[in-house]
Parts: structure tokens; C-alpha cells; sequence
């Protein structure tokens, strides 16, 4: 094989860009509904821009993984859950839905999104699959920081400190959840082939050491910033 050739694509290349079609669809629109909680709670218009933003950027991100789907010679339609794509209000006033949804969303899973796209790019030579992760990983920067400067928003309201009770509450569960889906404790790591990390894949293994990296260079640091002690959580 040439440097040049594209490598075959597997079936995992095509089930993994599937489900990032159907992932990003779901993120663009817990996005749009958080934007509108948002708006509704009255959060500044810079806030609101940013989201309005990030649930464009996200159907992009749809839109790349799908070519990229094509392009590994994937014919199917991606599987669009109508229920994931879209948080239910609980019967408690909007400000703790928005931090809830916000923080577990955006400091939580757009965070560590960066360090896993810049592990995923770095061995990704297939051009239109490497399109697509050049692309996202660019985005997801703004992305972690639109949560962070959302919670800071948070800590200058006037419901903070029964706000920050809250995600002290709820930190050790959303971690739990996090932990189980990137880093499924007892899930064996499988060995990912060179032609499957061209196309974008990489093993379990590494899902996982991103996520212990994110702890000590993000959320402990962050949280810390806004009084949040995040060790006993994770
Ligand atoms: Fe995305
Ligand atoms: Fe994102």
C-alpha cells in the first residue's frame, strides 16, 4: 500500500461515523434547547449568540461525520432517537434545569471532547474523515469554554448558592455516567488497527486516559475557580 492510498474502511469505520452522525444530530439539538431555556431565563445576549453557534456548528459536525459515513462506503440512514434529542423539563424553576443540563453538557462532556478529538486527529489521515475531526476539534474549544463562561454566569446569580449546592449534589453522578460511557469499568480495550485510527478510531484505552487527563487539567483546576471542590466527586 502506498503512503497515499486510502486505507480500507472496516465495518467499525462505519458503524463508529454513523453514530457520530446521530451523536452530533443530538447534540445540536440539546443545544438549541438549552439556548432557548437561555433566553428564556433572560442570560446575556453574548451567551445566547454562543449557543445559538454552537447548535449550527454541531449539525456541520453531523453533516462531516455523514460524508465521512459515505465516503467508508456506508449506505444506511442514520437512527435519529426523536427522545434523546431533547431535555424534559423537571417541575423545579428553569435556572436548575439550565445548570443541571449546562454544566453536566457543556464543563462536563464538551471538556474532555477536546483532549478525545485531538487524540482521535493526530493519527487520522483519511482526508475526508480528517476534514471532519479538523473541523470539530477546532469547534469543541469554544464549546468547553461556552460552559465554563455559562457557569460563570451562574455563580454572578442570585440563586448561586442554592445553584452551587446543586451541582455539588449532582457532580459525583454525572461523572459516574461519564466514567460509563467513555471508560466502562470491566470493558476489556481492544487493539485498534492502524487502518481503522486513519479513518478516525482509537481504542478504549485511550478514551479513558482522556478522561483522567480532562480531571486534572480542567475540571479540578475549573471548578475550583468558582469554589466547586471536584476531587471527592470524580
Ligand atoms: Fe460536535
Ligand atoms: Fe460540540
Amino acid at each position: 500500500m502506498s503512503r497515499r492510498a486510502k486505507p480500507k474502511a472496516s465495518d467499525a469505520v462505519r458503524g463508529e461515523w454513523l453514530r457520530r452522525v446521530e451523536a452530533e444530530y443530538r447534540s445540536s439539538s440539546i443545544t438549541q434547547h438549552l439556548t432557548l431555556w437561555l433566553t428564556q431565563v433572560g442570560a446575556s445576549p453574548d451567551l445566547v449568540k454562543a449557543g445559538l453557534r454552537i447548535a449550527a456548528d454541531e449539525i456541520v459536525h453531523s453533516d462531516l461525520s455523514y460524508r465521512t459515513y459515505v465516503a467508508a462506503g456506508g449506505t444506511d440512514a442514520p437512527r435519529i432517537t426523536r427522545e434523546s434529542l431533547a431535555f424534559s423539563r423537571t417541575d423545579e424553576p428553569l435556572e436548575r434545569d439550565v445548570t443541571r443540563f449546562g454544566v453536566e453538557i457543556f464543563c462536563l462532556g464538551e471538556t474532555v471532547a477536546v483532549p478525545l478529538f485531538k487524540e482521535l486527529r493526530e493519527p487520522c489521515t483519511v482526508p475526508t474523515a480528517r476534514r471532519a475531526l479538523d473541523r470539530i476539534l477546532r469547534d469543541e474549544v469554544r464549546h468547553r469554554d461556552f460552559g465554563w463562561t455559562l457557569l460563570g454566569w451562574l455563580t454572578e446569580h442570585p440563586m448561586w448558592p442554592e445553584l452551587e449546592a446543586l451541582i455539588v449534589a449532582e457532580l459525583p453522578g454525572w461523572f459516574r455516567k461519564l466514567k460509563a460511557s467513555y471508560a466502562p469499568v470491566g470493558v476489556e480495550s481492544s487493539a485498534v488497527p492502524d487502518e481503522d485510527r486513519a479513518w478516525g478510531l482509537m481504542p478504549l484505552d485511550t478514551y479513558r486516559a482522556c478522561v483522567d487527563k480532562a480531571f486534572e487539567r480542567d475540571w479540578l483546576p475549573r471548578f475550583a475557580k468558582v469554589g466547586i471542590d471536584a476531587r471527592r466527586a470524580f
